[in-house]
């Protein structure tokens, strides 16, 4: 009897928090805390304070900090008006103090979640970022993760470290997974219009961090756990992953066939109005998601003695590209009276995809060192959204502007990112040879010699 009534007071204690918490969301008067002020972390704050929601920001990066403080935007994605006029009316500030999740009723954590050198999960960002929100965790507070990871790590580490203050997630506190969708540059699908997976701990926690999604995102979609949410987000990539290392891997056979045309392929078998969607071959895959993610999951499936076959064929084919794209290259200098050492090489795009200034995991940087370590003396590169880049120690500086010297200077253009902003007739016009990795000259080559095209079967 005494452990049926203390069982319905708790529950009766979590309903009550969750009443507050809602009525908040109502209203609109609730503070919102967003830790990690990245690709992810900045528009989701931005979009809060657009809706008139008061929001703190919380980063280890005090650049980034005092740059929000000044109402001044360092991410492409964000709209640089709606930032500033969140910060003039006082609705969006920033911190490198954690203190600030005192007064949040919900707090969102965004913070990286990359791979080691042997490409193990690093959640160590995941950790310190939730020891700084459990400082000053408190009743009804919602703490939502939205850091891509593998199953289990809501409630496996995120969830012991909140609960060393004796509260519990769902009865004191409430604790989801909602896993992000950005995808940077996309002009169609933002914050507000892509629907977004919730899986709380418990059916208040699902609820709560619904409710507060709900005030930015037009559709959520509640899920019966963290760990489904988890997954689900992995399988999004994985998707991915494995779709691109296919049609990679088709590219590379049609070369080898000769005479059939990999992009040709798949724009005919995208006329099938059911069970097809097109996925493009590349110089490789890159950004802080589809490369890393899928080994989030294999490195949690070994405890399980299992082996993530899919993932690794997958990230073998990916991850061979860029030594496909250098094979190519390094064919195209040899039928120049040219030495590899003293070839020049202009790099078209670094970006890891089109019109981003992100750089990480970039297959081109791959290709850059690849080169360099077959002693390519001359490697150049442009790209208008990225203005430096450091290898090995070597700094490469982007070219002011794409001008026709600068491409009949190079022995070999290669297009690894097919930016919009480029000029694809000049580049075949002017070029000697042109290795394009993504049928970006496609329009303008016609069956022009001096392109070749990865998967062409030329
Ligand atoms: N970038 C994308 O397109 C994208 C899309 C979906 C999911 N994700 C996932 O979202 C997460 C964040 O990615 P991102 O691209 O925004 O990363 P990011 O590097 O752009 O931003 C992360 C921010 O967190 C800050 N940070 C690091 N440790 C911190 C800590 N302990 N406390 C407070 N701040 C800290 C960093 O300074 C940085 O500003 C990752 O798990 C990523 O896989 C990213």
């Amino acid at each position: 009897m005494a452990a049926m009534a203390k069982s319905r007071s708790r529950n009766n204690n979590s309903q009550t928090l969750l009443n507050s918490l809602l009525s908040k969301t109502e209203s609109g008067t609730l503070t919102i805390g967003v830790v990690g002020l990245g690709y992810v972390g900045l528009p989701l704050a931005v979009e809060f304070a657009r809706k008139g929601i008061r929001v703190h920001g919380i980063d280890v990066d005090a650049k980034k900090v005092a740059s929000i403080n000044r109402g001044k935007n360092y991410i492409q994605d964000v709209n640089s008006e709606w930032l500033r006029e969140g910060f003039k009316a006082g609705l969006l500030t920033a911190s490198t103090d954690f203190s600030v999740c005192a007064e949040c009723d919900a707090v969102f954590i965004c913070v990286p979640t990359p791979f080691t050198v042997n490409k193990d999960p690093d959640i160590s960002y995941i950790i310190s970022a939730t020891e700084g929100v459990a400082a000053s965790l408190k009743p009804g507070q919602v703490i939502i993760l939205k850091s891509t990871t593998f199953p289990n790590t809501t409630e496996g580490y995120v969830q012991p470290i909140l609960e060393r203050s004796g509260m519990k997630a769902g009865r004191d506190y409430f604790l989801a997974f909602s896993p992000e969708r950005i995808d940077p540059g996309n002009q169609k699908w933002h914050t507000g219009n892509t629907p977004i997976v919730v899986g709380g701990v418990t059916k208040e926690c699902t609820e709560a961090a619904c409710a507060v999604n709900k005030l930015i995102i037009d559709k959520v979609i509640p899920v019966s756990s963290p760990k489904v949410g988890e997954m689900e987000k992995l399988l999004e990539n994985i998707f991915r992953s494995v779709n691109i290392a296919l049609v990679n891997e088709l590219a590379q056979l049609c070369d080898r066939i000769g005479g059939i045309n990999i992009w040709e392929v798949v724009e005919a078998a995208s006329t099938k109005p059911f069970g097809f969607m097109p996925f493009y071959p590349g110089p490789g895959i890159g950004g802080h998601c589809i490369l890393i993610d899928p080994y989030y999951l294999s490195w949690a499936a070994r405890e399980y003695d299992f082996v993530t076959n899919f993932i690794t064929l997958a990230a073998e084919v990916n991850e061979s590209m860029p030594f496909y794209v250098r094979a190519m290259i390094e064919r195209e200098i040899a039928r120049q009276p040219i030495r590899l050492e003293d070839a020049t090489v202009l790099l078209l795009g670094v970006a890891f995809k089109r019109d981003v200034d992100d750089l990480r995991h970039s297959p081109a940087l791959k290709v850059a060192e690849l080169l360099m370590q077959d002693n390519v003396r001359n490697i150049e590169y442009y790209d208008p959204f990225i203005s430096s880049f450091v290898i090995n120690g070597r700094k490469f500086t982007s070219k002011k502007e794409l001008t026709p010297e600068v491409l009949r200077a190079a022995d070999v253009v290669v297009i690894t990112t097919d930016h919009s902003a480029f000029d694809y007739e000049m580049i075949v016009a002017e070029s000697k040879v042109v290795v394009d990795t993504r049928n970006a000259c496609k329009p303008v080559s016609g069956e022009k010699s001096n392109v070749v095209l990865l998967g062409d079967g030329r």
